[in-house]
């Protein structure tokens, strides 16, 4: 970040260590010991922009590269589309990024290897009806202190983002599932993700938070989907914040080696691949029956291996289809809906005090 005139630079000298330590974790900002320092000091300084800055001796303002971490070995290198060539590219050039893909294709998982491979603290919310302005912004909420009712100005999810990733190594906001995310509370992102990183407007604090360049927001979407809009849905002004990746198809081959990583049986393991590979395009088509994705034969080799905690009918559905290992419990119990008993789970009931919740 260039030094502006307003700001003082104090010049600094490191020892050896301490210098060794900065480039490291400049390094995995991916920033510029320089650019760190003065970012430490804007995060101790609450956000606000500090008067002086340190200038390191030795150091330039090159941003050094984060050393690569790497992904779990199944996502490095069961699929052609490694991830290291596209969505983690458009990171590194520091853009948004809206993975877009079937269910099941890894985008959540890269969503969260992002942030631990930067290193970053790692906020996440699945848009639904219940998102509200002041899930994302923050507001007033109720709270109960000593018996009485008191409310508290609370930050939502995007405001506490964008206050943390001002301290490096800065932060991650996930957004999960974007196209259902109501088109009103779309337009309470435009000024938080501006390509140009400007001030984010906290309305209900009337205030407004400087958004830093550490700042990462990592959207995923489905590009068709039943009854919900689709990624081309989307607001065009949120739209172009977004570097937007589609998750390329597999070839079988592929998705042979990643199902030789799952706990499947042979006879099982074939039919799981062919219907996978030819998965993809149904899915463009609008076909979500008979739609298998990787995350869907993880998912049914844990179920057979027994470590899943539940088995659901879209499991029973494809013992049937491929395996032929349904039990004639399975298929009763499909048949006559009972599947929420299956678990053998009695529902809870929580009592409302009276007079209502505070
Ligand atoms: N490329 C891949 N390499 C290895 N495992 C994968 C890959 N893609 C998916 N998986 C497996 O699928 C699981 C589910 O993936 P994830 O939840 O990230 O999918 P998703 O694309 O976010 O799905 P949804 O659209 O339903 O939210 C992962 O935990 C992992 O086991
Ligand atoms: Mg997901």
């Amino acid at each position: 970040m260039p030094t502006t005139s307003k700001v003082k630079a104090i010049p600094l000298r490191l020892s050896e260590d301490d210098a060794r330590l900065l480039r490291e974790r400049a390094g995995k900002a991916g920033l510029s010991m320089n650019a760190y320092a003065r970012r430490a000091l804007v995060g101790l300084n609450g956000g606000a922009e500090a008067t002086c800055a340190p200038s390191i001796e030795g150091a330039d303002d090159t941003p050094l590269m984060a050393p690569p971490v790497p992904f779990p070995p199944a996502f490095r290198k069961t699929f052609r589309w490694a991830w290291e060539d596209g969505p983690d590219a458009l990171v590194n050039a520091g853009r948004h990024v809206l993975l877009r893909g079937i269910q099941g294709g890894g985008k959540t998982q890269w969503a969260l290897g992002t942030a631990q491979r930067l290193g970053r603290p790692f906020y996440t919310f699945t848009c639904h009806a219940g998102v509200t302005s002041e899930t994302v912004e923050g507001g007033y909420m109720p709270f109960v202190s000593g018996g009485q009712v008191i409310v508290r100005a609370v930050d939502g999810l995007l405001t506490s983002a964008i206050r943390q990733a001002a301290i490096p190594p800065g932060a991650v906001l996930n957004v999960e599932e974007i196209t259902r995310m109501d088109g009103d509370l779309q337009g309470r992102f435009l000024s938080a993700l501006d390509p140009k990183r400007g001030v984010f407007d906290v309305v209900y604090r009337r205030g407004a938070v400087p958004v830093p360049d550490g700042f990462l927001c990592l959207a995923t979407g489905n590009p068709v989907g039943q009854e919900f809009k689709g990624v081309g849905d989307i607001d065009n002004a949120l739209l172009r914040r977004f570097a937007v990746f589609d998750v390329p198809d597999p070839t079988e081959a592929e998705l042979t080696t990643f199902a030789k990583t799952l706990a499947l049986p042979k006879d099982v393991r074939d039919p799981l691949v062919k219907t996978a590979a030819t998965s993809y395009e149904k899915y463009r088509s609008g076909e979500t029956d008979n739609v298998v994705s990787p995350g869907d034969m993880a998912m049914f080799a844990d179920s057979l291996a027994g470590g899943a905690p539940e088995r659901t009918a879209f499991f029973a559905v494809i013992a049937n289809k491929f395996c032929n290992r349904e039990t004639p419990d399975d298929a009763r119990k499909y048949r006559e809906g009972m599947w929420e008993d299956y678990t053998g789970r009695k529902p809870v009931v929580v009592p409302v005090p009276e007079g209502g919740a505070a």
